[in-house]
């Protein structure tokens, strides 16, 4: 029987077991076991065209983040796709193709659909997924555990931390990267999550200044465009406020047109292309949009830009600072919607597993 112990609701404690299970997971991954079932991913993953990577939700912003690492670390080919929308096209599926699915639950009826149309084609099938023994789990004909224990809350949160890990794991492991400083920089990102948790009355007392707002546009680039989508998922998820998640490039082309004094932008920074997000950031702040940050400690510039600005040493945890900048974004999301007065382990009309269309 899952408890809560001693936080009020379980969304809090799944943050706070974050770090721990982050640290499982490097454990796990050096075990000649996973090594066996990567060896069996690779084998497929090196001879694949393209990589198919079908979800759903917090899944699919995994699935974009993925996306990103196997063209960077693999120079791979990679299809990300809403699972509900591949299931009912008609994809380019070939025969040496791959298929991944990432579910939490592994019963996500759109994503279990999509993996059976690549079965039929004849394509390989691989998970990374949360839940042992789950239809999806049984289809695959490999699947990659992400170690994360029972998640209650409604909203995801570290069930998509594990995914992403996984699946930086499988990237690294796919370019015969993983050694141990790939081990040390995950265990760098479970320490600095460790840091944002023991700071959290810092983003409560932001939520508490911000959490009536109209509106709130989550922002990024790069790595940190899948964390804009989270971020902003999250707070409609549980704070039932209208929320966004841009590519911060994307801003001129439509929704600068929102941004005035009670909208919010919540800019998602890295040491990665952190000029070009400041210069967006910059033109949501000429136009008295309520800029709040998140990046690295050392971007002074971006700081004296924001009204409020959460600091992070990013230098130590390369391309998964997103997955610490996100920590602070579901922190955040957790206390507007305590302060909205909601339900938020079940936030209205939802459902943790979504077995029907
Ligand atoms: C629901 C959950 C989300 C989850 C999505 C996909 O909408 O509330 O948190 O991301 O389903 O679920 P899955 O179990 O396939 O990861």
């Amino acid at each position: 029987v899952s408890t809560k112990g001693d936080f009020d609701h379980f969304m809090m404690k799944e943050i706070h077991e974050q770090p721990d299970l982050i640290r499982n997971l490097v454990y796990k991954y050096k075990s000649p076991q996973v090594i066996e079932k990567l060896k069996k991913v690779k084998d497929k993953f090196d001879k694949a065209e393209t990589i198919h990577i079908t979800a759903c939700g917090s899944a699919w912003h995994c699935g974009i983040l993925l996306k990103y690492y196997f063209e960077k670390y693999n120079k791979k080919q990679v299809n990300i796709e809403l699972a509900s929308e591949f299931r009912y096209r008609n994809p380019t599926l070939r025969k040496n193709d791959i298929s991944i699915s990432i579910s939490q639950s592994g019963e996500t009826i759109d994503t279990l659909a999509s993996l059976q149309l690549c079965k039929e084609e004849g394509l390989s099938c691989f998970s990374i997924i949360n839940t042992e023994g789950s239809t999806i789990f049984r289809e695959c004909d490999e699947n990659l555990l992400i170690f994360a224990g029972k998640e209650i809350g409604v909203a995801s949160t570290k069930a998509f931390t594990l995914q992403v890990l996984t699946g930086y794991l499988l990237s690294k492991f796919c370019s015969n990267d993983l050694n141990n400083d790939i081990f040390k920089e995950i265990e760098n990102l479970a320490g600095l999550i460790d840091e944002i948790i023991l700071r959290k009355d810092e983003i409560k007392d932001a939520a508490k200044s911000y959490y009536n707002k109209r509106g709130y546009i989550f922002t990024g680039r790069g790595f940190m465009f899948p964390m804009a989508l989270e971020g902003a998922l999250k707070l409609k998820e549980i704070a039932y406020v209208h929320a966004e998640g841009y590519a911060a490039g994307e801003l001129k082309h439509g929704p600068i047109a929102l941004i005035d004094s009670e909208m919010v932008n919540v800019v998602l920074s890295s040491l990665n292309l952190q000029e070009k997000t400041l210069s967006n950031a910059q033109e949501v702040k000429a136009r008295n949009g309520i800029l709040l940050g998140v990046g690295d400690i050392s971007d002074k510039e971006l700081l004296a830009s924001c009204e409020l600005y959460f600091g992070l040493d990013l230098s130590k945890v390369g391309d998964l600072a997103g997955v610490a900048v996100n920590v602070v974004a579901q922190l955040f999301t957790y206390y507007i919607a305590l302060f909205k007065g909601n339900d938020i382990d079940k936030p209205r009309n939802l459902a943790k597993s979504v077995t029907v269309e």
